[in-house]
């Protein structure tokens, strides 16, 4: 079906509620639709008035469902899919204890090629259509996640993890290996179909100075890319980068110091920022990714969210496997617990928001995906809001949207995924 209408509910923003007061910036509706031609989205509306305009296109009628745009994970690791939920480790143990031996099994090309079908599997069956991650340090990663992507028709973005240092034997480039092998991957995939390169800094414990600056003159070289890394997740993490790098000012500067300091940065995780650091990013206009489960899963913290979003561009991420979700729906549920834990109660609007367009603009792909808007990518999920006995039950007693939404966000998981849509094609 190449030009249809899907019906059901529908929620659409204009603009950024944690901007801006939330009820302004989202627009409802009971019975709506979208049409989708050519796998675009070419018209919104009432239900009604797009079945009047369009007699002869097919319907997809998903009754009380909430049609959403497809989740956007602003930052996972997709070769840690075999070993998400590792107990009892915090984070430099759980690296060495059970990521490093997982990514080491990447440099077989099958292996890899199988787990990035794995990957997708789980996270469309999910609603997530577009994802950010981390390949490992062999080339091959990223193109069995670029070819499986492909092979998909997703819009993703992932980029080799780069490493020179304090990681095994075999996850290990080099400075000049790091910068060849990134440079050619980025030829080879970047603008290809719906693909995006990303330069990939693991973070600067496991990066020489060089390699840093190495991969921070191919940034300049390609400013059109996106450069993500990590920062400030734990304290540990925080005091071994100062030891690693003493002439720096703080753990923002061991980058910037590189060239990876640019407006097309994301930052994963963000949580103990000094003032400093908070300044020079939304100077910058670098983006945050928060990663809820992961900080609570593994014991970083809690992201300051009501100080931040309203500075940088945010996104939201599970971070698998440091997460413990392959699920936004979870994420959301996470990132609303960590916000009341600093005092802010995060509306389902703002959630829903940090789930879809503002992932997508934290990786600058808000004029494509993330929002139900004309022109945009038709990437889309549908939500059953009544998916299992627990959440049928509270739904019911809801006055408005955001009351039957909530218990979803809160509570729902793959089963409350009535349907997922790639460039306007159903997948699941
Ligand atoms: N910091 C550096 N590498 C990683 C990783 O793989 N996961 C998380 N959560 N933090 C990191
Ligand atoms: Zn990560």
């Amino acid at each position: 079906m190449d030009d249809f209408l899907l019906l059901g509910q529908t929620l659409a923003f204009t603009d950024n509620p944690l901007r801006c007061p939330w009820a302004a910036c989202v627009r409802t509706e009971r019975h709506g639709g979208l049409r989708v031609t050519g796998g675009i989205i070419t018209a919104l509306g009432p239900a009604e008035v797009l079945r009047a305009a369009h007699p002869a296109l097919p319907v997809v009628d998903l009754g009380a469902a909430l049609i959403l745009p497809g989740f956007v994970d602003a930052h996972a690791h997709y070769p840690q899919t075999a070993m998400i939920a590792s107990w009892g480790k915090r984070l430099i143990d759980w690296l060495d204890t059970y990521t490093f031996p997982e990514e080491l099994r990447f440099a077989d090309p099958d292996y890899a090629a199988r787990s990035a079908a794995r990957y997708f599997d789980l996270t469309l069956s999910h609603g997530t259509t577009t994802v950010c991650s981390y390949a490992t340090v062999h080339p091959a990663s990223v193109e069995a996640y670029f070819v499986e992507a492909r092979r998909r028709g997703l819009r993703a973005l992932a980029g080799k993890t780069c490493m020179d240092r304090n990681a095994p034997e075999g996850l290990r480039d080099t400075p000049q290996t790091a910068y060849d092998d990134s440079k050619r991957l980025l030829e080879r995939w970047h603008g290809v179909d719906r693909l995006s390169y990303v330069i990939t800094p693991r973070f600067s414990p496991t990066s020489s100075r060089e390699q840093l600056a190495a991969l921070g003159a191919l940034y300049a070289e390609h400013p059109d890319c996106l450069m993500q890394t990590h920062i400030s997740e734990q304290t540990d993490e925080i005091a071994w980068v100062a030891e690693l790098f003493p002439e720096a000012r703080d753990y923002l500067d061991t980058y910037e110091a590189a060239g990876l300091l640019g407006p097309t940065g994301l930052f994963g995780h963000a949580i103990h920022l000094t003032a400093r650091e908070r300044d020079r990013l939304a100077e910058v206009g670098a983006a945050l990714v928060h990663c809820p489960t992961s900080n609570s899963f593994i014991g970083s913290g809690l992201f300051d969210m009501a100080g931040l979003a309203s500075r940088c561009p945010v996104g939201l991420a599970t971070d698998t496997g440091g997460g413990s979700s392959f699920s936004m729906l979870r994420t959301m549920a996470a990132a609303y617990e960590i916000a009341q834990l600093r005092g802010m109660a995060l509306h389902p609007a703002q959630l829903l928001w940090l789930a879809t367009a503002g992932s997508a603009e934290a990786l600058r792909l808000g004029h494509r995906i993330g929002r139900l808007a004309v022109g945009m990518e038709a990437d889309l999920v549908a939500l059953d809001l009544a998916s299992t006995p627990a959440i049928a039950q509270r739904a019911a007693e809801a006055e408005d949207l955001w009351e039957a939404v909530f218990p979803t966000i809160m509570m729902g998981d793959d089963r409350a995924v009535a349907g997922v849509w790639v460039a306007g094609a159903q997948v699941s």
